[in-house]
């Protein structure tokens, strides 16, 4: 028979083994949790990374104009400000092979969206077929492209250049009278450009149906400042008297021309009509001062509408083929002198 002492130890030792036992299990068990802990926690950091930015790499074609600039700022300022948003932004300078670099780069760094200004229109089939299989949607800004296969890019932004070359057209055709025999010369936007295409086309189309008017020269002024000066100029020269009218496919080029015309000794806006596209607040300076008189308005602020396209493009909802701008004409001083104190560009 065991006597009271052993079975007392008996008692201990088996005591003490639960007590150690249920202290490993509780060890385990804590060890187990900060396991799922930290599980929870890289789960959480992978959840946040892909809802991390949105990361847009931005070609812009270059700074030829107060509209490009324009643009350029609304981009900015608009995913530059939202957290929501990280911006690669890339000036090419006028030059396509430039932008077929950015491109590239973009594409290696894998962004989550491409935005495309492209400065002319053909050209971008090898490049956007790379884009599509790195599995890159890419959104047209403010110019057309012309590819084959429809589905290299996702949606164009931006205005109808068409409507606005027709648009300068029946506002001259009003403001002069239909039955006015009217010589016009055209500053062509940068040769290959939807932008010049479009407008030329566009304006072309009414202008044919009516025999009072004609475009006796039409040529490029690459969207500047100083060549649509420099191109006025030479138009003066050979044509000097015969001028009735400038239709100028951008602000900038209308200012040039007008310019040239003061030197000339002639009255711009009187002597001869100014028509120009964009709307930018010189011109609209200059119309008050009676030296131009029609601007077909088209809108650069694109950063809002393209920032709501990415984040629709993100929660993979439907975004549309075109997303348009909208647009008006102002004609004569009294309508550009309501409308100047709200430009905002
Ligand atoms: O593509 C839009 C055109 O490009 C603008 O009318 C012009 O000013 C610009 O540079």
């Amino acid at each position: 028979m065991k006597s009271v002492k052993q079975v007392f130890v008996i008692l201990v030792t088996v005591l003490s083994l639960v007590l150690i036992l249920s202290a490993c299990n509780s060890e385990n068990t804590n060890s187990t949790n900060e396991n799922n802990e930290s599980d929870n926690n890289s789960e959480e950091a992978s959840n946040e990374d892909s809802s991390g930015p949105i990361v847009i790499g931005f070609s812009q074609i270059g700074a030829e104009s107060g509209w490009r600039t324009a643009e350029t700022e609304s981009i900015k300022d608009t995913l530059e400000n939202d957290p929501q948003f990280e911006l690669k932004f890339s000036d090419a300078q006028q030059k396509q092979e430039n932008q077929i670099k950015a491109l590239r780069n973009f594409i290696a760094q894998q962004v989550d969206i491409i935005a495309l200004a492209p400065v002319v229109e053909s050209g971008w089939e090898t490049v956007l077929t790379e884009a599509k299989d790195a599995d890159i949607p890419v959104i047209l800004l403010d110019r057309r492209i012309e590819v084959e296969d429809e589905s290299l890019y996702t949606s164009f932004i931006g205005s109808d250049f068409i409507l606005e070359g027709e648009n300068a057209a029946k506002e001259l055709i009003n403001l002069v009278g239909e039955d006015v025999e009217t010589n016009i010369v055209e500053l062509q936007g940068t040769v290959g450009a939807s932008a010049a295409n479009d407008r030329m086309e566009g304006f072309a189309n009414i202008i044919n149906e009516n025999d009072k008017y004609n475009i006796i020269k039409s040529q490029t002024g690459e969207f500047t400042r100083s060549k649509g000066k420099e191109v006025m100029e030479a138009f003066l020269k050979s044509d000097g008297e015969n001028i009735d009218v400038v239709y100028a496919h951008n602000d900038d080029m209308a200012l040039g021309a007008i310019q040239a015309i003061e030197e000339y000794g002639l009255n711009p806006g009187e002597d001869i009509k100014i028509v120009s596209v964009d709307g930018i607040s010189d011109i609209f300076e200059a119309v008050i001062a009676g030296k131009a008189n029609i601007i077909v308005e088209c809108n650069p602020l694109l950063g809002p509408q393209l920032a709501q396209a990415a984040k629709d493009l993100k929660e993979e909802k439907e975004i549309e083929r075109w997303i348009k701008t909208e647009e008006t004409v102002f004609v004569g001083a009294e309508a550009a002198e309501e409308a100047l104190p709200d430009r905002k560009y």
